[in-house]
């Protein structure tokens, strides 16, 4: 496990000013989390490829893309195009993962694989080796400010098992209900990069926020 990465999610920020949310975080962070969101995959719509590539040119902190969408074979490169530092997309809405990771790494950035709520990792422990990231919901996809579910740890725990034995560098992303009270339990199953959409912007202070949940984190 390296260094905790602290990911704020911008879902919880203020969508009319999103470049101020960013800079809010920027130093304090290590990624700026960004949940695309079509309507299809998931019941509900936020962003896409226009906002991102905006916002990219506003700071230069690393974004990390989480793709809630469906055919994400068709849409992911171009999040790696814009220049994404990582670029997610979910198990369940993709039929060949290898093929899309090998596509996104050549377009220049990290492959994350999201595992969603009702989907077990089993099956997904053989592709840790072409992948960089793998996020597993610790809620189901859809929406902030969801109470973190332990049960989903075990997910983790298998994902951190499997990479020690097999000595892989993944990285093991956990994203939902992150916050003070939850995530030195994730930590300890073996995640070592944390989501946190309302723990960070739902604080009077988010930097402070952000140093407290790496503390924790860090353990
Ligand atoms: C939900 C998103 C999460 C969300 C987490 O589907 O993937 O990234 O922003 O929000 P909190 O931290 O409030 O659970
Ligand atoms: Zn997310």
């Amino acid at each position: 496990e390296r260094s905790p990465i602290i990911a704020p999610s911008i879902l919880a920020s203020d969508f009319s000013r999103l470049a101020q949310e960013v800079h809010a975080i920027e130093g304090a962070a290590d990624w700026v989390h960004v949940d695309v969101m079509d309507n299809h995959f998931v019941p509900n719509l936020t962003i896409g490829l226009p906002v991102v590539q905006s916002l990219r040119k506003a700071t230069s902190i690393p974004f990390d893309v989480h793709l809630m969408i469906t055919d994400p074979q068709r849409w992911a490169p171009g999040y790696a195009e814009a220049g994404a530092y990582n670029v997610t997309f979910h198990a369940e809405a993709c039929d060949d993962p290898v093929a899309l990771a090998r596509t996104l790494r050549a377009a220049g950035a990290k492959a994350g694989l999201a595992i969603d709520r009702d989907t077990p990792v089993e099956p997904y422990l053989e592709l840790l080796p072409y992948l960089d990231t793998i996020l597993i919901m610790t809620i189901k996809a859809g929406f902030g400010g969801q109470a973190f579910m332990p049960e989903m740890l075990d997910k983790v725990r298998d994902v951190r098992r499997r990479a020690e034995v097999n000595d892989l560098e993944i990285r093991i992303e956990v994203d939902g209900g992150i916050a003070a009270d939850t995530i030195e339990q994730a930590a300890e199953a073996g995640a070592d990069a944390f989501v946190a959409g309302t723990a960070v912007y739902g604080a009077a202070d988010p930097a402070e926020a952000i140093r407290k949940l790496r503390g924790l984190a860090a353990g």
